[in-house]
Formats: C-alpha cells, structure tokens, sequence
C-alpha cells in the first residue's frame, strides 16, 4: 500500500489527475473506473485541463461508474449521469458510447445489474478504479453490512450516507434511498486502485479502513487485500498517519 499525504489540495488534484493522465498517455485505450461525490472533482478539473493543454486523449478509453441513483432521471441535476458531464465528460474527447453508468431508471433494476456485470466482463478488467470513502467506511455505496456483494446489485442507502449527501439536494427527503453499485468484487479486481480522500472528518474512517481489521461492517478495510492500492490524502485527513 503507498499511502501519499499532500499539504494543499492543488498538488492533491495534480497527483491524482498525473497517475490517470499518465496511465492514458501509456496505455491509450485503458478502461478506467470513476466516482462522483465531493472528493473527485478537483481531479477531474486537472484532467480537463490536461486535456485541454493536448496532453491527453480520451478517445480509445472506456469508463465505468461506480454508481448511480435509483429512480432520479438521468437529466437531474444531481443524477451521476448529470455530474460526470458536468465535471469531465462534456469536457473531454471520451466518445459517449465508452461511458458506462448504471440506468437508476431500468424498468428492471436486476436485470441493469446483470447487464452492467456483463459489460464490465466484456470490459475484462479495470485498470484503474478511482474511490472515495464515506463516513461509515462504504466504498461505490457498498454500504456496512453484515455481508457484502460481490457484483453489481441495488443497495438501500444508509440514512448517514443519505444525511451526507443531503447537501446536494432541497431537503433530505429528497435524497434518493436506494442506489445501484458496482459490488467489492468488481472493485478489487481492478489492477489498481486509487484512494483519495479529503477533510479532517475523514481522518479516522480512513485510518481505521486502512489499519484495522478487515471486516464488511467497515468496507473499505477490504482495500488492505488490494496488491496495488494507491491512497491520496489531504493533510487533515491524513493526519492520523504518521
Ligand atoms: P464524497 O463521497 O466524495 O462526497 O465525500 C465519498 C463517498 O461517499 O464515497
């Protein structure tokens, strides 16, 4: 595990977009994994800018989310569908039929699991999946549980994880309560994993995922197994490790 502390969040931002920038220049048509929420979006800034430079090309690439809201419309300002757009997509070359993001509006929503896995299968395998972690340890919206699933399936939302991302909507009754996710099977069997995460609340969850035992309540301990994790902290939410 290399665990990487940055005293701003510019240089944070660099070194996340440097690994996905560098990767792409080396392996044009790579399959990348990709997360919404806060901590990404500074990221995705440095790659627009990166691409707009011309120093990167999305063209041959393949995307995968990690998640999408159930029963939100796709043009819903906070639907995934609508921040990916927003913060990468409608800024770079990435052909759209390369996008894929689970349909939080399939008429069957087991059947947009099986199709999303298919197409993961298809994909064959991430080359590298960029995660953020919650408050209570979840990774994609793999919530705590007594047991975890290992591909894409529908999740109820734990009322913290919906609590947090009340601030993106009018009220919280607003917030969706179930989700689609990729599963923790999906995830580590990425080549490589890309951990970001920012801000002093998550100073404990995350030294807590990565030093303590591996156990579902607490899914982002399941990243500890991961032969090839790369973590990104900010100064507050690193400052557990020392
Ligand atoms: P955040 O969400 O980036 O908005 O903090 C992270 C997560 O819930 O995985």
């Amino acid at each position: 595990m290399n665990i990487h502390t940055f005293k701003n969040e510019k240089e944070l931002n660099e070194a996340g977009a440097g690994i996905i920038t560098g990767l792409v220049q080396m392996q044009p048509s790579a399959v990348l994994g990709l997360a919404t929420g806060g901590t990404p979006v500074g990221i995705y800034e440095e790659l627009v800018k990166a691409h707009k430079k011309g120093h990167v090309s999305f063209k041959k690439v393949t995307t995968f989310n990690l998640d999408e809201y159930v029963g939100v419309p796709e043009n819903h300002p906070e639907s995934y569908h609508t921040y990916m757009k927003q913060h990468l997509f409608d800024h770079i070359d990435l052909p759209a039929d390369h996008a894929n993001i689970p349909d939080g509006n399939a008429a069957s929503l087991e059947e947009e699991c099986l199709r999303y896995n298919r197409e993961l299968e298809k994909a064959k395998q991430i080359d590298l999946q960029l995660l953020g972690i919650g408050h209570n340890g979840h990774i994609g919206f793999n919530e705590p549980d007594h047991s975890l699933v290992s591909g894409t399936h529908v999740v109820k939302l734990k009322p913290e994880t919906r609590s947090a991302n009340a601030r993106y909507f009018a009220s919280i009754d607003e917030v969706p309560t179930h989700a689609l996710t990729m599963g923790v099977g999906t995830i580590l069997k990425a080549k490589s994993i890309l951990l970001v995460v920012r801000g002093a609340d998550k100073a404990d969850i995350i030294h807590r995922a990565l030093t303590g035992p591996i156990q579902t309540e607490l899914p982002a301990t399941l990243l500890q197994t991961h032969p090839n994790l790369v973590v990104l902290l900010d100064a507050d939410a690193g400052r557990l490790f020392v």
